[in-house]
């Protein structure tokens, strides 16, 4: 049969009947690629194994909830509470980050009760052996299989019916139905579908990795997510060793919830106190530096916000952020320049979430702008005191949801004074905790700086 030809994007998966120069979809540039169409053979799938009959949904039997425990209690929290039974989860991330380890290392866990299959298509059994030893990971039941072909890969879970697979990566997978290179997106994508076909037939959980591609021909793991029940990324600077683990969908759990973790030499440790780590290097009495707390799912965090403002050189100040949204800076610089009257608009700012975190709650407003405010000024913020509250366009201060697990966890480690909405004031109890509220951010510029 012929195969129709197709182009699509490599980052986002976007499909156009002719070649484009940017994506309308992603706006990525020259991603576009020629691609062949499945054959409506490979892609009329079924996804449910008995025939399907329509029911009130109050008939509907619910799903047992047996989830397996990863036995590492950071991925298990990330997956929503442990791998539910035929899930397909892909974890995706830069090369070299260490999604190859994490899974291991879970396969290692899961393996103590059954049989777990690792494909490995990117190293051979021998290097993932060398792998395992590093990590301490060996263990008869946990089996590894060096393959490309996706049949092959399929036929062999059949047969064997392990409790879960990894397929690593999927970009290395390569079907036969389709003519195209492997690592294309028609190839991923085609791939990703039938692993979650025989997820959603065997009841087996099915983990596949997706390397973050920049560009070039090889697709991205953003070309899955629509397909898989959950996305997690992983996350971090190959120059430190924290990693986050952050899912960005999940059928079965929150995407608010992250895994922190230390790559050693042993493979990844579990951190299970983050703010520690994250304000381990902190500075004492450095202007620029404001500490506050953020909600990361059930969690709390401290993170400490950085600023530098210094007087711009060329025409066009510089506003670059790390960690933070550089549009909520541009409009809380704004808030600050006409309500608190700073001049900024001659100075370049930067902002920088230390040790590789990522904010995006509005309570870190008011941390940001007292971190630019106290740079600007060359006057430091107190040292035992953390900070939350969202800004508004009038330079009011707004409430924030759940102020106790906030305050709670800077009581822990040591902090004594916080500042917060006054709209946050109601119901609290100090225990321990100085409370300062402030309703404007000219209150808290005067209270603190
Ligand atoms: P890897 O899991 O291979 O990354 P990915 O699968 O995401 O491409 O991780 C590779 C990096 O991790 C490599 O730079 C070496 C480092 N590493 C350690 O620091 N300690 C270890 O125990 C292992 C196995 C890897
Ligand atoms: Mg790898």
């Amino acid at each position: 049969m012929k195969q129709k030809t197709n182009f699509s994007c490599t980052q986002c998966g976007y499909q156009s009947p002719k070649w484009l120069g940017k994506c309308p979809d992603c706006g990525a540039w020259n991603t576009m690629i020629e691609e062949q169409q499945s054959p409506p053979s490979a892609r009329g799938g079924r996804i449910v194994s008995a025939k399907s009959v329509a029911m009130p949904i109050g008939d509907v039997p619910p799903q047992a909830e047996a989830r397996m425990g990863c036995g590492i209690s950071e991925l298990d929290r990330v997956l929503g509470g442990g791998l539910v039974p035929g899930s397909l989860v892909l974890i995706g991330g830069d090369p070299g980050i260490g999604k190859s380890t994490l899974l291991l290392q879970a396969m290692h866990h899961l393996a103590l009760d059954g049989a777990v299959l690792y494909v490995s298509g990117e190293e051979s059994a021998a290097q993932t052996r060398l792998r395992g030893e590093r990590l301490g990971v060996y263990g008869r039941q946990l089996l590894v299989l060096a393959e490309n072909s996706l049949e092959e890969i399929i036929s062999y879970v059949e047969r064997l019916k392990p409790r879960a697979v990894v397929v690593d990566s999927i970009q290395t997978v390569w079907t036969q139905s389709l003519e195209s290179a492997p690592g294309s997106v028609s190839q991923v994508r085609e791939s990703a579908g039938r692993l979650m076909m025989l997820a959603k037939g065997s009841g087996i959980p099915v983990f596949i990795v997706g390397h973050v591609t920049k560009d070039g021909a090889i697709a991205g793991p953003r070309v899955l997510e629509h397909i898989v029940d959950t996305v997690l990324y992983f996350e971090g600077d190959r120059g430190h060793p924290y990693r986050i683990l952050r899912a960005v969908k999940n059928r079965f759990g929150s995407t608010n919830e992250i895994g922190v973790f230390e790559m050693k030499s042993g493979g990844l440790h579990e951190v299970s106190n983050p703010s520690e780590l994250f304000l381990s290097e902190r500075p004492i009495d450095a202007p620029g530096s404001v500490v506050t707390a953020s909600l990361e799912g059930s969690r709390t965090l401290l993170v400490e916000i950085q600023a530098l403002v210094t007087a711009s050189t060329y025409g066009t100040p510089r506003r670059t952020t790390i960690g933070v949204d550089s549009n909520r800076l541009a409009l809380l610089v704004a808030v600050l320049e006409k309500k608190a009257g700073l001049h900024l608009g001659g100075q370049d700012i930067f902002l920088n979430v230390a040790g590789g975190a990522r904010l995006n709650e509005p309570a870190a407003d008011l941390a940001m702008m007292l971190a630019v405010a106290s740079s600007h000024l060359d006057r430091p913020v107190p040292n035992q005191t953390i900070v939350f509250g969202e800004v508004g366009l009038a330079g009011e201060v707004r409430a924030v949801t759940q102020p106790e697990p906030r305050i709670s966890e800077a009581l822990k480690l040591g902090f004594s004074r916080c500042l917060l909405p006054a709209g946050n004031m109601k119901r609290l109890t100090p225990g321990g905790m100085e409370l300062d509220s402030v309703s404007t951010v000219q209150e808290a510029l005067q209270l603190l700086l």
